[in-house]
């Protein structure tokens, strides 16, 4: 089977991405499947061989031609973060095409990348969260509405972005606008949120064979003030699997990641982030896409679940063909 693996992206992931891309071209299983890797920039599409000559994809049909041979793609297997590979606007694409995709549906994926109304339809059912506040571009800004709602410390973060590019802790009111303008650079839209004062886990949840499963739960330390982009990829953080915590505290966290998962109907393999206060999990967000770098925390739970990387991605394909 020939699967296109996409890389790349228009966002601030791109590089990410490439990485979480090639790993999966890298660990596919050879004898199943016949990966491509298909790199997406804002510009070109394409496909970029392994003697490194870039050939452009066909957009209408995604197809690509090689030494005068066309192929056609049997799945795809996303690999990027961010727009336009985790928005949902490719997985419109290929639905449209017909094209099975390891990800889950343009909907699912629209819906998980907007950080306020994911958790706007995840609130209702009981999962807690940090209180918030929503700016989109343009609008006046009342700083005193945003301390008064959120109070200090809070973060301030693009609305719809990953790997933690344009968010910041502020801890004073005047610190706010040049934190708004730094998010602001990577979404026109600006969630503001309270700080929480626990540790932050992460939570890995896949469909193996049509049933819902965590993965070992990550506690991060992070070295610097939060688990920024430093953190997660330059070596400045402890990622502690599993996480040290109470039985019964990982029972939570994995019930309301699996609640999560199933009440918005996810397939693939996503991964969820909480913080723990008090004994109870409070959601940020979820990633549909997550990174599959070295660095990255779904490759370090798999291997302490025991999951291969070469499993967990031939299940992910598996699944989108079912
Ligand atoms: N957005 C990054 C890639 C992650 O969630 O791992
Ligand atoms: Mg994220």
């Amino acid at each position: 089977k020939n699967i296109a693996v996409i890389m790349g992206g228009y966002s601030s992931e791109y590089q990410i991405s490439i990485k979480s891309g090639n790993v999966v071209y890298e660990t596919l299983d050879r004898q199943k499947y016949r990966p491509y890797r298909i790199v997406i920039t804002a510009e070109r599409w394409f496909h970029l061989t392994d003697d490194h000559r870039e050939i452009a994809v066909n957009r209408g049909d995604f197809s690509v031609e090689i030494d005068g041979e066309t192929i056609f793609f049997d799945a795809v297997f996303n690999a990027i973060h961010g727009s336009p590979g985790e928005d949902g606007l490719l997985q419109a694409y290929f639905e449209l095409l017909g094209i099975p995709q390891n990800s889950c549906n343009y909907y699912q994926a629209a819906l998980t990348f907007n950080k306020r109304d994911l958790l706007a339809v995840l609130r209702p059912y009981g999962i807690k969260m940090a209180k918030s506040f929503y700016v989109n571009k343009g609008d006046v800004v009342d700083f005193e509405a945003i301390v008064d709602t959120v109070g200090l410390p809070c973060f301030v973060k693009p609305n719809k972005s990953g790997s933690s590019f344009g968010i910041s802790k502020v801890k004073d009111k005047a610190a706010l606008p040049e934190a708004l303008e730094v998010a602001f650079a990577e979404d026109h839209e600006v969630l503001i949120e309270s700080f929480l004062d626990g540790t932050e886990v992460s939570i890995g949840v896949l469909r193996i064979d049509g049933e819902v499963k965590a993965l070992p739960i990550t506690e991060i330390v992070s070295e610097n003030d939060f688990f920024d982009y430093e953190a997660k990829y330059e070596g400045k953080s402890q990622e502690i699997t599993p996480a040290r915590i109470s039985e019964e505290l990982a029972e939570k966290v994995r019930a309301a990641a699996i609640k999560a998962y199933t009440i918005l109907g996810m397939k693939g393999f996503s991964r969820s982030e909480f913080i723990l206060v008090n004994d109870e999990p409070y959601m940020l967000e979820m990633n549909t896409i997550p990174g599959l770098t070295k660095e990255s925390l779904i490759p370090q739970q798999a291997a302490v679940a025991g999951i291969s990387l070469q499993d967990l991605f031939t299940n992910s394909i598996e699944d989108s063909m079912r």
